[in-house]
């Protein structure tokens, strides 16, 4: 087998195409070129913070630590200068009309997309595992949940796929939706069939939103599933921080090329949502991800990262006790999400052992299994490493105490609604023992990250089954 590893280590050929980062470089010629500076951020390239804190992060970070509106970096609203042309070419690579740079993460792009899109009463067809920034965005616009409720993959313990059938059931049924809104990929890496369901949305002639926040890459990869910006979806997130190469927080929003949705009004609710001080760092970031993915150094890391993945799983195939999710009847899954699960093990424990014996953090763990995250960084020896542990593991009477706990992690329930989300966020509340609650309306979001499904959403019927998500939970805030 090829190592992929050592073709990057090779100097790119002479001829390689420079790939335009115009916010890359506007940041250079600023730092190239100080002023005296009598603004905002007060550090003032670095020297008005701790030393130790200079000295970890290094004083060249601090001194292009600024917001736009200075240096002739352009502002991001509106978007004009670098700026603008960073999310053009971003909207070029990406194949789509209007892409708009999200501080804040996917999070920011959720809630404009809701903000702006949708109102009062309206009626959102959204799967029931979406994460809670669709839902917050619901409780700021008014606009209510209507569950999908995905396939449920019992022996692994996550929520699969949503069926194209599913959708059109539910359109059938209720003439009043106005917006289908749907996760795609799954965290765990579960693939929908997007065009199909697309084609139901057409046909009912409502506006398709995904939820890609797991997916930037596809767009720069053949082995990987096709973005559903090619398959008429109307506007899509990405969270490029989360696997694109972008710093933590940098996200993007697209409008599909052919989309009808009223993107002014994205636009302003964005500008509503922002900060007014936006990090040129971040900024930058979002513009080196892109111009990275587009490079041939990109596309090379990106096809080792699923070389890596393609060997990971191959090699968890010869394991007696540990397995991985691969592609069944009905639907895909993305090569580099490796959901694994080992027998007699919680997913929590397995994470413990990786953690404690081995020194190896992974993406999330859960009920079942954990998640490992074949990424652009890392190198063929970080998966034989991992590999070589997997087997050690494989071969050792480990025992699991994690199931004394009694603790469920992953939300599985199907939530009974019985007040909007608006209306309980804001109604009068009073927090009580969890004992008490049973019975009682919640009048909070309890989502934890990862992977940030709801446990429990204001509005929601509180049961017996939410106890064992709630272990670290005293009190709960209820509707009064
Ligand atoms: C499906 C999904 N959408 C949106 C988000 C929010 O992304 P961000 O962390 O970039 O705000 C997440 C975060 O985990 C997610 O899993």
């Amino acid at each position: 087998m090829t190592d992929v590893t050592q073709k990057i280590k090779t100097a790119a050929p002479k001829s390689a195409v420079k790939i335009k980062a115009p916010i890359v470089e506007a940041l250079k010629k600023a730092y190239e070129n100080p002023t005296y500076q009598f603004h905002i951020p007060g550090h003032t390239k670095g020297n008005g913070t701790l030393p130790d804190f200079r000295k970890l992060i290094g004083k060249k970070a601090l001194m292009i630590d600024t917001t736009d509106e200075f240096d002739g970096l352009g502002t991001l609203h509106p978007a004009t200068g670098p700026i603008k042309e960073a999310q053009e070419l971003a909207a070029k690579a990406f194949g789509a009309k209007r892409t708009f740079f999200l501080l804040n993460g996917s999070t920011a792009g959720n809630l404009a997309l809701a903000m702006g899109l949708t109102k009062k009463g309206q009626r959102i067809l959204t799967n029931r595992n979406c994460h809670r920034s669709v839902l917050t965005g619901m409780i700021i616009s008014g606009a209510e949940p209507l569950w999908l409720i995905p396939e449920r993959f019992d022996d692994w313990g996550i929520w699969g796929n949503i069926t194209p059938e599913n959708v059109e059931e539910q359109l059938k049924l209720h003439g009043d939706i106005s917006m289908v809104w749907i996760t795609n990929p799954t965290y765990e890496g579960v693939v929908s069939d997007i065009k199909a369901i697309s084609s139901v949305c057409k046909k009912y002639k409502v506006p398709l939103i995904v939820d890609e926040a797991h997916a930037c890459l596809w767009n720069f990869n053949k082995h990987l599933p096709t973005p559903a910006l090619q398959l008429g979806a109307d506007a899509v997130v990405h969270s490029l921080h989360k696997t694109g190469g972008s710093m933590s927080q940098s996200s993007m929003l697209h409008i599909a090329e052919n989309s009808m949705l009223d993107v002014d009004a994205v636009e302003k609710a964005l500008k509503l949502l922002h900060t007014t001080s936006p990090s040129l760092l971040l900024l930058a970031s979002l513009d080196a991800a892109r111009a990275n993915l587009e490079s041939s150094r990109g596309k090379r890391q990106l096809e080792r990262a699923v070389e890596n993945a393609k060997y990971l799983r191959r090699e968890i195939d010869n394991m007696e006790h540990i397995h991985h999710l691969k592609p069944d009847f009905g639907y895909k899954t993305d090569i580099t999400k490796v959901f694994i699960k080992a027998d007699g093990l919680s997913g929590k424990r397995l994470e413990s052992i990786l953690e404690i014996d081995f020194n190896i953090e992974v993406e999330s763990a859960s009920d079942a299994g954990l998640l490992i995250l074949s990424n652009l960084g890392n190198s063929r020896n970080d998966i034989k490493y991992l590999v070589d542990c997997l087997y050690k593991i494989d071969r050792t009477n480990y025992s699991d105490i994690c199931y004394l706990e009694n603790k469920k992690h992953m939300p599985m329930l199907t939530p009974i609604i019985k007040m909007n989300l608006q209306d309980s966020f804001y109604a009068p509340k009073e927090t009580i023992p969890k004992s008490q609650a049973i019975g009682r309306i919640s009048g909070e979001v309890i989502a934890e990250c990862p992977p940030g499904i709801a446990i429990l959403l204001p509005g929601e019927l509180i049961t017996e089954a939410h106890l064992p998500y709630l272990q670290d939970y005293e009190f709960i805030e209820v509707i009064k």
